[in-house]
Formats: C-alpha cells, sequence, structure tokens
C-alpha cells in the first residue's frame, strides 16, 4: 500500500485557495484536509460549510473535514450535504459517539475519531465497527505550525494493533507537524494517511512538498 497525504488548507493562501488547492493535487495529493474550529473546543476559530463548498468546486479529491468543535452533530446533515467525504470528530466533545458516527454513515461520509494526546485509546475501543477511520493527533489541535509529539509514534502502533485484532479496515490518520523529517516515523509505526499543512503549503512548491513526502514513505506491503 502506498501512502496518502492530505494537505491542510488550514496554512494554504486562501487569496489562491484553488491554486494551491490544483499545486497540490498536481503533486498527488489524494484528500484535502479541512480543520474546523469553533473557539470552544480549541481556542482557535476557522471555518465552516462555506469553505467545504467552496473546496468542492474547486477539486474533485475527496474533502476530509475534522472537526475540533463542541457538539459536532450539529453539522452532520449540513457538512454532508456541503460536500465531505469524511466526517471526524473527538469522542470528548460530545455524548452519544456512536450514534453520530452511524448519522455521519448515513449521510454518505465515512465517520472518523479523532484522539488528542492526552485522549487514551480506550476512547475509541467499543466503537471500532462503527469507523472508517481514526485520527491521531501528534500535536494538540488549535493550531498549524506545531511540533510533532514524539509520543505520537507509540500510539499510532497501539491504534495500528487495536485495528488490525478486530479486523477493521480504518483508515489509520496522522496530523500534527509532519514533514520531511517525521514522516517515516509516523508512517512506519502504522499510518496510512497523513496530513501536512505548513509542510507542503508553507512551501514556494507545494506540488514538489507533497512529492518529497510521499518519498519518505516506502512501500509497505
Ligand atoms: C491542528 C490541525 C492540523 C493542522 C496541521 O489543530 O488539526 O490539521 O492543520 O498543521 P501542520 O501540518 O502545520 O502541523
Ligand atoms: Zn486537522
Amino acid at each position: 500500500m502506498s501512502v496518502r497525504i492530505a494537505p491542510s488548507v488550514l496554512a494554504a493562501d486562501l487569496g489562491r485557495l484553488r491554486e494551491q488547492i490544483e499545486q497540490a493535487v498536481a503533486g498527488g495529493a489524494e484528500w484535502i484536509h479541512v480543520d474546523v474550529m469553533d473557539g470552544h473546543f480549541v481556542p482557535n476559530l476557522t471555518f465552516g460549510a462555506p469553505m467545504i463548498r467552496a473546496l468542492r468546486r474547486i477539486t474533485d479529491r475527496p474533502l476530509d473535514v475534522h472537526l475540533m468543535v463542541r457538539h459536532p452533530e450539529h453539522y452532520i446533515a449540513e457538512y454532508a450535504d456541503a460536500g465531505a467525504a469524511v466526517f471526524t470528530f473527538h469522542p470528548e466533545a460530545t455524548v452519544h459517539v456512536q450514534r453520530h458516527l452511524a448519522a455521519a454513515r448515513e449521510r454518505g461520509m465515512l465517520a472518523g475519531l479523532a484522539l488528542n494526546p492526552a485522549s487514551p485509546i480506550s476512547l475509541i475501543e467499543e466503537v471500532v465497527p462503527d469507523l472508517d477511520l481514526v485520527l491521531v493527533m501528534s500535536v494538540n489541535p488549535g493550531y498549524g505550525g506545531q511540533s510533532y509529539l514524539p509520543h505520537a509514534t507509540d500510539k499510532i502502533r497501539r491504534v495500528r494493533a487495536l485495528l488490525d485484532r478486530a479486523g477493521s479496515r480504518a483508515a489509520l490518520e496522522v496530523d500534527g507537524g509532519i514533514t520531511t523529517a517525521t514522516i517515516a516515523e509516523a508512517w512506519g509505526a502504522g499510518a496510512d494517511t497523513l496530513v501536512a499543512g505548513t509542510a507542503v503549503f508553507g512551501t514556494a512548491d507545494p506540488a514538489q512538498a507533497v512529492r518529497d513526502l510521499a518519498r519518505r514513505c516506502a512501500v509497505r506491503v
């Protein structure tokens, strides 16, 4: 299998959004990662459905939406209609996690859960069959441009083992501080989908940046 790179729009120059997305896709980006922040679950505030709709018009790549918001269930229908392909939220942000995962699937999206650096893996254990994706945060969410927390690597390994044990085919995504210096470590631990914001859009050549990241991940069978 080969690595899936998901550039994060958070680091893009929004004045040149179409050009930036086209460049990332030209380099081989498979998904486009969209960070939704509400100023409550995380201190920062970003975008919502209008951004998803705008991206839907720009690219046919799947839109990988990462909700760092309280009560993510309020957005399931709206984001599905806006064109989200993946709907990932944090289990601590709501109560009836299983119901919301099922609702995301019913709306035709892949359902994902994200684990903060301090969040135990047990938060996903009871809902593995309901998951299409697990997102391991390798920084505390809220901002781009932070450094990869080394503890994430062992957590990726443990999530990989949990998914394999359960016979789950869920994607294992890693988000935060992914660069050409850190991506091989996350990939080697069992991640298959790597989010990268600064490492892609913080460069003069996003297409080349995506290629450089993918090249660091040796083929894994
Ligand atoms: C952090 C976001 C990330 C962010 C990653 O809260 O979830 O997706 O965009 O940015 P970099 O790759 O710059 O760490
Ligand atoms: Zn994210």
